[in-house]
């Protein structure tokens, strides 16, 4: 099937938006006037959060459904997503979650420990598109899932990617800028893209 085309509102008229289809139109704007609504109401569901958990939450972090938040934590500018419940996430007491974090869960679990350290621009992610078929969009192939699980007073750095299926055990190190693909060793320091081992601490 053409996908349809649509030229959407004012200031957009000179450029045409190729869409699959129109019903697009129509579920991005539930979509967006859904996100503006509970954007909203963000700064007081976050402080009732603060208080419940006896942390501190940054009143604009994106706290979604099945968020579940330990003592004493940290959470600033962050997004922690469920995918409207889909997921869950659970952070241990005394964690810090740094600006710009994204833990996105499509399915299954997130689970970070004790005291850890998720620095700035980091990105959790459990799912990923299947694409073994040819003869069907990746957009309409799904999602496969997997936990992502780190261990207690871990350290992972500023802009490292941590992705589906991974174990990272008590006070690991991941350096600046890794991308995480295979489980990590309690206490090991790894680096790179794919992470791999570069020494171990103490
Ligand atoms: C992981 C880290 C702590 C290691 O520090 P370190 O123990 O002093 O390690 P070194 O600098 O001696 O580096 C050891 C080796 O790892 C390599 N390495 C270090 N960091 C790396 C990185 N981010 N990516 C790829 N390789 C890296 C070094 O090039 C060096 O390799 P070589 O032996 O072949 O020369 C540090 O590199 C790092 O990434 N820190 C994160 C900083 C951060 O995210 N800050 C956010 C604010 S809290």
């Amino acid at each position: 099937m053409r996908p349809a085309k649509a030229a959407v509102g004012k200031g957009w008229e000179l450029s045409e938006v190729s869409l699959h289809s129109p019903g697009w139109v129509s579920r991005g704007i539930v979509f967006t006037a859904v996100r503006m609504l509970s954007a909203l109401v963000r700064p007081l569901t976050n402080l009732i959060r603060s208080i419940v958990c006896q942390s501190f939450i940054h009143p604009l972090a994106m706290v979604g459904p099945r968020v579940n938040i330990g003592r004493g934590c940290l959470i600033g500018l962050c997004r922690l997503d469920t995918m409207n419940g889909a997921g869950e996430i659970s952070i241990g007491d005394g964690t810090v979650v740094y600006n710009k974090v994204e833990v996105l869960v499509h399915g299954g679990k997130v689970i970070i420990g004790k005291h850890c350290l998720v620095t700035r621009r980091t990105a959790l992610i459990t799912g990923g598109h299947r694409f073994n078929r040819r003869d069907e969009l990746i957009q309409k192939q799904g999602i496969v899932c997997g936990d992502i699980r780190i261990g207690d007073d871990c350290w992972i750095g500023y802009a490292s990617i941590v992705l589906k299926g991974v174990t990272i055990g008590d006070g690991a190190v991941v350096a600046a800028g890794s991308v995480v693909t295979r489980d990590v060793a309690p206490y090991t320091i790894v680096a790179g893209v794919p992470a791999r081992p570069i020494s171990v601490r103490g």
